[in-house]
């Protein structure tokens, strides 16, 4: 299928053995019935998850939906007694409590993609609010679709798990439905879509405790294993399946309003979690804000590592171009050294929002009036009150000044660093003010159990998903729970002498000092 059409019905089909593991999990949890049982796929594309509830129920009433005319052939010529329809889902109303089991591997197709317009009826017609995705009213309409005791066999995005958007998805899975069991398959590759999939297993019934497992890779030795069988076993394991290694965590699922993400947990889990919090002085996110380094929304006319090379009556005034840390910068420990990019920041030093006056800075206005279509393009801006030639986010320009912790919003392992350059911060990578934090013992303490692997692993198990390849998001909502103990304790402060010594010497011979003296800090170790 042409990419363009793939992405505007968000068809990736999914594999025979990932339909066979859904549909196992689904028989698990729906009840035997005296007859066969209704079962819907309201986007079945080739008809892989009804061919895989066939093998189950051999007598089942099959019926599907798919936009796609030519899925919907090859679907009826490999299930000729099912019930198949080339329709618009959004647009049909199948039988309301009619099914036994919903079984579905929703379009992902975002709002840019839909366009406005079809978004702004999804949302009216299903009542959801944000960013809408068409996964949200696939999943919407099952509870009416549904008998009592029936079943959803969902696969679906990951990210629904823990982003504010997700919000929705979230919302609807606990609204009429009781989430049985959930699977982050990660980044295992089980299924070839630009999204990391999950799982869910819910019964429109009675709420009661779920399962959840999840897989990620790893970076360590392994024995060979079965993924899909480490994924329903009563214990952690780390298997080797080809060349990778996935480490599969399983546990239940805690979930609070639909606001909070879901993530998993166990009872060793939610005990080493109490313990931390009754050693915890403060949060992170209670003593500072957290900001995300500056957006300009046209990085190739505000941001340059060759301003040297234009023509000197093009090339900007030395004062507005400011040194500019991205996350290529920015690294564990020691300082970040001179960045190589300058961003053209057209303000003044002042503590809130001041544009420069173009008129004493002819250079840079000669430069900035030959990118005027690229930057007027960016109506929002002007729509917003502010100058054609200003930078998105602009941030407290008077802040830049003062030193800060600055990290990257996206790393394998946590690289918290402190800035004393007076540099700019990218929005690749995110800052807090040492002044604002409460000064430089703080930011040390901060870095200390921010770097550490229990910084890491606690940071892990609040957020409980990552990226592909074991890159985790720092996500602000997650680091601003990071947990300080108090610093006139002695365990502290070692934490913030060894800090100390690490981000003035680099000398990473000081590590084991440091993971031990954040452990004893947070009482794992005497
Ligand atoms: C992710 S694929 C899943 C296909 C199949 N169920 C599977 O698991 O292999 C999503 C399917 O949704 C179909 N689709 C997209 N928009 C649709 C809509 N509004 N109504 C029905 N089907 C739609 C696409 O054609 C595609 O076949």
């Amino acid at each position: 299928m042409p990419i363009d059409h793939r992405k505007r019905l968000g068809a990736h089909y999914t594999p025979a053995a990932l339909a066979g593991f859904l549909a196992g999990r689904v028989r698990r949890v729906l009840p035997a019935t005296d007859g066969p049982i209704r079962v819907l796929d309201p986007a079945c594309g080739d008809g892989e998850l009804l061919a895989a509830v066939a093998a189950h129920w051999p007598d089942a009433e099959l019926v599907g939906f798919d936009l796609d005319a030519d899925a919907v052939a090859t679907a009826k010529a490999r299930l000729p007694h099912a019930e198949l329809t080339q329709a618009d889902f959004t647009e049909a109303t199948p039988g309301p409590g009619s099914f036994d089991l919903v079984i579905t591997n929703p379009p992902y197709v975002r709002t840019q993609v839909l366009g406005g317009a079809a978004a702004a009826r999804l949302a009216a017609r299903y009542g959801l609010r944000g960013r809408i995705d068409l996964t949200h009213p696939f999943v919407a309409v099952v509870p009416e679709l549904l008998r009592p005791g029936g079943v959803l066999g969902l696969l679906c995005s990951n990210r629904f798990l823990t982003t504010r958007a997700g919000a929705n998805v979230r919302a609807l899975l606990g609204k009429q439905l009781a989430v049985r069991e959930v699977f982050d398959l990660g980044d295992t590759r089980l299924f070839e879509a630009a999204v990391l999939p999950a799982i869910v297993i819910a019964v429109k019934g009675e709420q009661a405790e779920a399962r959840y497992a999840s897989a990620y890779q790893v970076d360590q030795e392994a024995p060979e294993g079965d993924l899909y069988a480490a994924l329903t076993a009563d214990e952690d394991r780390v298997i080797r399946v080809g060349a990778r290694t996935f480490a599969v965590s399983t546990g239940t699922l805690v979930r609070g309003t639909p606001e909070q993400p879901w993530r998993l947990t166990t009872p060793a889990r939610e005990r080493r979690h109490a313990d931390v919090r009754s050693r915890t002085w403060r949060s992170l996110g209670e003593l500072a804000k957290i900001r995300v380094g500056i957006k300009t929304t046209a990085d190739p006319v505000f941001i340059s590592e060759d301003w040297d090379g234009l023509p000197p009556e093009h090339s900007p005034e030395a004062q507005l171009l400011r040194p500019l840390l991205t996350h290529h910068d920015v690294r564990a420990w020691l300082p970040p050294g001179p960045p190589r990019a300058r961003v053209l920041y057209p303000y003044l030093d002042l503590p809130t929002r001041a544009v420069v006056d173009l008129k004493d800075h002819p250079r840079a206005a000669a430069y900035l009036e030959s990118h005027r279509a690229r930057l007027e393009s960016r109506g929002y801006l002007t729509a917003a009150g502010r100058e054609w030639f200003e930078i998105w986010v602009p941030q407290r320009p008077a802040l830049w000044r003062e030193p800060k912790i600055v990290f990257p919003d996206i790393s394998p392992e946590p690289r918290f660093t402190v800035d004393r350059s007076g540099a700019v911060v990218n929005g690749d990578c995110y800052w807090i003010s040492v002044p604002e934090l409460g000064g430089d013992e703080l930011a040390h303490l901060v870095l200390g159990i921010a770097n550490s692997t229990f910084g890491a692993r606690f940071y892990d198990e609040v957020c409980g998903n990552r990226l592909y390849a074991g890159r985790r998001r720092w996500i602000t909502q997650y680091v601003g729970l990071l947990p300080l103990p108090d610093p006139v304790t002695p365990a502290a402060q070692e934490v913030i002498r060894v800090a100390r010594e690490l981000t003035t010497t680099g000398d990473l011979a000081a590590l084991p000092l440091l993971e031990r003296a954040v452990r004893s800090a947070f009482g794992e170790v005497e």
